[in-house]
């Protein structure tokens, strides 16, 4: 069954049909109106969402589906300490397909495992948010023209931003593209992420400032500090005001330069922006929208096609270990045997989440 848990499950290829897809969805609704005619889409949101969900959810209405669900763990029986895997084993006879977004990592990796029906990640904890890629990599498409030989400045919180883990993976896979990452020092990428980079080979730097950045940036991709993954709220505090794009701060920029941003925006970037023709973020949400149109279609195509798989090759997998990320799935989850794989670098990566292992 071919879920979707990180954009690296897609090919660029798929990607470019999904793209192609997409932009013909928004040409003739009228054509997809019932290719969904008769199926269910189920949404099972552990944590907060007002794009994801409803994106998700209007998409199936418009191909002719119909959708049930949840939109907070409390309303569920997780409330009440079921297993990811069991909600998944449960769901899988009520619906055609699942979008799940929940709050600890790897979560929605162990739920398309146990589920007999494609799975899409909505969002796991800090870890991964491929959907939110799919609308990122149309809106630049569509504005910029081409996917390769951009300069991508990615802003704000780079550590727990999921959005910008997935962005990553995604634009690494394009020609000649180079990455600013600009953060406060202390919500840096984490390895995982910064990996994907290293062996891609591609040119990037690390900088604080976003003045100095913005001149060369071809697309900036803004972020919000994402309050609700700290341990220490004085820290979050500290660092929630730490950027903000004003419209001083766009006259330093391009004038072909795009802004997106996954949203919500808190205040890290002015209202004042929004009138700005390269302020791309609320195109981005339609954008949004069509991909997952697009991938709904593909997923309940391929789902015709008896078999497993369809996950990213992650390498060989061993049992053993314990993760170090105290947000992993293993920790919560009953019976989840550690596993892992083995990087490029020689370390130990967590299956589920990609943190590392001990011994
Ligand atoms: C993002 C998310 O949930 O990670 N939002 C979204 O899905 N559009 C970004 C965020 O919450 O900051």
């Amino acid at each position: 069954m071919k879920s979707l848990i990180d954009i690296l499950d897609l090919s660029v290829e798929e990607l470019y049909e999904m793209m192609d897809l997409a932009i013909d969805i928004d040409a003739h609704p009228d054509k997809y109106a019932h290719k969904c005619d008769g199926k269910k889409l189920a949404t099972l949101f552990f944590e907060p969402s007002t794009r994801t969900r409803l994106s998700h959810e209007a998409a199936m209405y418009e191909l002719g589906g119909n959708v049930i669900g949840f939109s907070g763990a409390q309303n569920s029986s997780a409330a009440k300490g079921e297993s990811v895997a069991d909600t998944a084993k449960t769901v899988s006879n009520y619906a055609d397909i699942i979008a799940m977004r929940h709050p600890v990592e790897g979560a929605s990796l162990v739920a398309a495992l146990n589920a007999s029906i494609p799975l899409i990640n909505a969002g796991d904890g800090g870890h991964c948010h491929p959907t939110q890629t799919l609308a990122d990599l149309l809106t630049i498409y569509r504005e910029r023209g081409t996917l390769s030989g951009l300069t991508i400045g990615m802003c704000g919180d780079l550590l727990y931003g999921r959005t910008v883990h997935s962005l990553i993976n995604a634009m690494t896979r394009y020609e000649g593209n180079k990455f600013v990452l600009i953060s406060p020092a202390e919500l840096a990428l984490p390895d995982y992420a910064l990996d994907v980079l290293k062996k891609a080979g591609a040119e990037y730097e690390v900088t604080e400032s976003l003045e100095e950045s913005i001149p060369k940036l071809d697309v900036l991709y803004m972020t919000r500090i994402q309050r609700e993954r700290f341990d220490d709220p004085e820290q979050y505090e500290r660092l929630k005001d730490s950027y903000a794009l004003t419209i001083e701060k766009m006259e330093l920029a391009k004038p072909d330069m795009k802004v997106l941003h996954p949203l919500p925006r808190v205040n890290e970037i002015s209202v004042k922006v929004d009138d700005d023709p390269r302020a791309c973020y609320f195109r981005q949400c339609l954008n949004g929208k069509l991909m997952r149109m697009s991938l709904i279609l593909k997923l309940l195509d391929e789902a015709k096609v008896p078999g497993n798989g369809g996950y990213w090759e992650k390498g060989e997998l061993h049992t053993g270990g314990c993760c170090t990320n105290k947000k992993c799935i293993t920790k919560s989850e009953q019976e989840l045997e550690t596993k892992y794989y083995i990087a490029e670098d020689g370390s130990r990566r967590c299956y589920y989440c990609d943190a590392a292992i001990t011994e």
